[in-house]
């Protein structure tokens, strides 16, 4: 038998009991004549003691046994002269007798401990290793909980978990498709699923009604600390809904998550917020609700000072920091360089001080005059103490830049604690968005969305204005999961798409099977898909999503440990009927 217990079950009620436990060798120490073992498993970690004393023989085998060597022992449950508080079995120690090596181990790359020495990629390159260390297992116990809180849920409510295929044709998310090139079919190729959208709502016009899966997903596009090229999705689907029983139902998932997860009972219905109002107040369809700083169009306020950087910009909008009118000349500068950085974008940055000794600073003293500035402070509800923040540009990016700042001062101001958490809904997202590059509509959530009834009629006269029956849910700035309410009439579905450039061919080609399908009696239908491992990743309080996946690609979209992806052998090319041409590419 290689156990009677787990490393981390024993207590002080098992005193005097006779015990076996395997395990890791976490550490070990030597002091006067005894050895003291700390033995990890998944479940803990249990001191053992050797004595010179009592077992000469045995207490010299222990001091031999190094780290993450295997072990299993047998000895008795004592009470420890100095208690760990720190560790639930801290109040015992078993007295061992018997000792075997299961087996031995190299020294690991870096200590299998919470706060590691190892980097990031020493780290990845031994993952299996990494996953020994209690915080990150703990990530995924947290992950699995949550998953089997999720199926709870939605058990309950009548949805069915149905798989659907991986090789599939290329779906409409709008990033880059991964392709696996078929044998069978030369020259042809399988794209791999960006959401399983396209199946699910085939099993709505199947009459599955409520259908959901927890289910990979796959994107070529560029990664992040929320984008993982591979993760995975709570997909859901209800059939016969409006968009406020599909709201409804999946904020009840999210309620019951924080209930049973994190213990939080969120009593009241999620604030929600329309697209257009977390622009101009957040500069973002995301907006981080911990705090609130929200942005000040101040365009009229500062116009006609012949401060032409103000007056010739499309958009100016300040934020309120409060209590930062003591910033120094230093701290205003870092902030300058932060708004300019290229990911922030803006050009420059203007501050207005409200001083505690009730003076007024600000870096634009010559346009305007005390009066203004405290005009401006009003319009900003600044109070003493407080500092003004400013940005002016063109509209949409120098909201973006603002968002930036926001958070920012924000984190700065320790207002992004992770353990609150600030849940929202933003609803009426436009349907179409703008692409400057290409000079063409693409529909911003996907082109089976439904728009506003309200706003059909402006489908032919400003497309740009119209309303989709989409909807995300944020909580502290992430965008949780998001969904819609899909078109079912097959006229309204042609328009979108004659809309959105595809010629009927097109539209036949890449989407035919569901157009078919709708003409065999679609149900109204809607859903959403949640991000699991953002959601994992918020409840963990990790900066990065990949800290809750097992084994997660870098940001070069490789997997280290398994050296993917890597170059496959002629024969195999040659099977698939592939010739590389990639000398100039690699050179
Ligand atoms: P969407 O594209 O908004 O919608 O994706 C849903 C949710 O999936 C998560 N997500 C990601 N997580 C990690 N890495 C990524 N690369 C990544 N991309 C997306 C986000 C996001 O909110 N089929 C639709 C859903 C629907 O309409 O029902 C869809 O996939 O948390």
């Amino acid at each position: 038998m290689y156990r009677t217990h787990t490393c981390g079950e024993l207590r002080l009620a098992d005193k005097g009991k006779r015990v076996t436990l395997s395990g890791w060798v976490q550490r070990t120490r030597k002091m006067g004549g005894m050895t003291f073992i700390d033995l990890r498993d998944r479940y803990g970690i249990t001191q053992l003691v050797f004595n010179q004393k009592v077992n000469a023989d045995l207490c010299e085998r222990a001091n031999h046994v190094g780290r993450e060597f295997v072990i299993r022992i047998t000895g008795e449950v004592a009470e420890r002269s100095s208690k760990n508080t720190h560790i639930e079995t801290g109040d015992i120690e078993i007295m061992v007798d018997e000792l075997l090596v299961l087996n031995r181990a190299k020294t690991p790359p870096f200590t299998i401990e919470e706060n590691t020495d190892g980097g990031d990629d020493i780290r990845m390159k031994y993952r299996y290793l990494d996953l020994r260390r209690t915080n990150v297992r703990a990530n995924l116990e947290l992950r699995h909980k949550m998953t089997f809180e999720t199926r709870r849920y939605l058990n309950g409510m009548n949805f069915l978990e149905v798989e659907t295929p991986v090789l599939i044709g290329s779906t409409p998310e709008g990033a880059r498709d991964f392709v696996v090139p078929s044998r069978m079919n030369p020259g042809q190729f399988y794209a791999l699923p960006q959401s399983p959208q396209l199946f699910k709502q085939l099993l709505m016009v199947s009459g599955f009604d409520r259908y959901f899966q927890i289910v990979k997903c796959f994107r070529d596009e560029d990664l992040r600390a929320d984008r993982q090229p591979e993760f995975t999705q709570i997909d859901c689907e209800m059939s016969f809904v409006e968009q406020e029983d599909v709201l409804n139902t999946f904020e009840g998932l999210a309620k019951h998550l924080f209930k049973t997860i994190k213990g939080i009972e969120i009593n009241k219905p999620f604030p929600r917020m329309m697209y257009a109002d977390a622009m101009k107040y957040y500069g973002s369809d995301k907006p981080d609700l911990r705090f609130e700083m929200k942005f000040v169009e101040l365009k009229e306020a500062v116009s006609g000072r012949n401060f032409m950087v103000f007056d010739n910009a499309e958009y100016v909008g300040g934020i309120c920091a409060q209590g930062c009118a003591s910033y120094t000349r230093r701290e205003l500068d870092g902030l300058t360089d932060f708004v300019k950085r290229p990911q922030v974008g803006a050009k420059g940055l203007v501050y207005i001080k409200f001083n505690d000794d009730g003076t007024v600073k600000s870096s634009v003293d010559k346009f305007y005059s005390e009066d203004d500035l405290r005009e401006i402070g009003k319009c900003c509800n600044a109070k003493v103490g407080d500092l003004v923040l400013i940005l002016a540009g063109e509209r949409e990016k120098t909201q973006k830049a603002l968002c930036g700042l926001r958070l920012e001062m924000g984190t700065r101001l320790g207002l992004r604690d992770k353990n609150v958490f600030a849940p929202l809904w933003v609803l009426d997202f436009p349907l179409f968005e703008w692409d400057e590059e290409t000079q063409r509509y693409y529909a911003k959530h996907h082109p089976f969305t439904s728009p506003k009834l309200d706003d059909i009629q402006l489908l032919d006269s400003n497309i740009g204005a119209v309303r989709a029956n989409a909807y995300d849910m944020v909580i502290n700035g992430v965008e949780l999961g998001g969904g819609s309410i899909r078109i079912h009439d097959s006229e309204l579905q042609n328009k979108i798409f004659e809309l959105l450039g595809f010629t009927p061919e097109k539209a036949q080609q890449q989407f035919g099977f569901l157009m078919d399908a709708f003409q065999y009696g679609a149900p109204p239908h809607g859903g959403l898909a949640f991000g699991l491992d953002r959601f994992v990743a918020l409840f963990a309080g990790l900066d990065s999503i990949r800290d809750c996946i097992a084994f997660p690609k870098n940001t070069s979209g490789r997997d280290v440990m398994i050296d993917a992806p890597n170059f496959i052998d002629n024969a195999q090319l040659e099977e698939l009927n592939i010739r590389l041409d990639l000398k100039e590419k690699i050179e």
